[in-house]
């Protein structure tokens, strides 16, 4: 093999690796910070149990969850955050939800407080019906 060939092989492996990680990437974003194999249904149990200020991550349905405004309101946040779509965390101290991914953060109303997200934290609405487990849809947005 001359040099030539070889060089062009290498550079055709580096090439190939480099369309692998790339598609990889677009391929984890597309699947991960969408709603496949999410199960959008809370068990009436929950719901009844939530108390104090700190909210509840359900991780199954892909929610946080908080009492607002007095017992009778539940905030629904969809757990993915609106930069790239990682799941956030609560950080109980300063008291508001942090991305690990970049650094966003956001109040526990779902509100951006540091960037680089733009957008706030999808709100979601919590159906109920007797007997069945709560579901939770697309809000209007604010
Ligand atoms: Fe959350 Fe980038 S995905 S800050």
């Amino acid at each position: 093999m001359s040099t030539r060939s070889f060089l062009r092989l290498i550079l055709l492996a580096v090439g190939a690796s480099i369309v692998a990680m790339m598609s990889w990437g677009a391929a984890r974003f597309a699947l991960f910070s969408s709603e496949v194999g999410r199960k959008r249904e809370i068990p009436e149990e929950t719901l009844v149990r939530l108390r104090g200020d700190d909210p509840v991550h359900v991780p199954d349905a892909g929610v946080w969850l908080a009492k607002r405004g007095g017992d009778s309101e539940v905030l629904a946040l969809d757990d993915r955050c609106t930069h790239l779509g990682c799941r956030y965390k609560w950080n109980a101290s300063p008291g508001q939800f942090d991305c690990p991914c970049h650094g966003s953060s956001f109040s526990i109303e779902g509100d951006v407080t540091r960037g680089p997200a733009s957008q706030p934290l999808r709100r979601l609405s919590i159906l109920r019906k007797p007997g069945e487990n709560a579901r939770l849809v697309d809000a209007p947005r604010r």
